[in-house]
């Protein structure tokens, strides 16, 4: 294969390969995005909780009117209150969330319930 037609397909992967990064990376820091993903299928679309046990998000002082840290960290190490029949699994399950992807739910969520 000629050195020039060669450096053209090197150049397209390369522009193929950071179209994917860009795209990965804009799926990771979407918080919308992850909460229907991975959250979606507890808390339900409104937050509210799709099975018994579940907290209502979308109560003033509810869970979301907690400290961001605090929020951050239970949702990171998986949490469970007192009495309650159902725990928060770490990360929603979902073990690939960085602390950057919470915050960024934690956000969505506070919009748009
Ligand atoms: C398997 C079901 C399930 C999934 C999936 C899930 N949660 Fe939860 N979540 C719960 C339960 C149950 C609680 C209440 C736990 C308790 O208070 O004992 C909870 C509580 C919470 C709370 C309140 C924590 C607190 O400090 O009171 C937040 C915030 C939260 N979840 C966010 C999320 C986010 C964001 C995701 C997705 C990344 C997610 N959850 C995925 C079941 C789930």
């Amino acid at each position: 294969m000629k050195l020039r037609k060669k450096n053209t397909l090197i150049k397209k992967q390369l522009v193929l390969l950071c179209g994917l990064l860009v795209s990965m990376n804009a799926y990771a820091i979407d918080g919308e995005s992850i909460y229907k993903q991975t959250c979606i299928a507890c808390h339900g679309e409104d937050g509210k909780g799709l099975l018994p046990g579940m907290p209502d998000l979308t109560e003033k002082q509810g869970r979301l009117s907690k400290d961001d840290a605090v929020l951050v960290k239970n949702m990171r190490d998986g949490y469970q209150s007192p009495g309650s029949p159902m725990a928060m699994p770490a990360k929603g399950g979902n073990s690939k969330l960085t602390d950057e992807d919470l915050k960024n739910v934690l956000q969505y969520m506070r919009k748009s319930f």
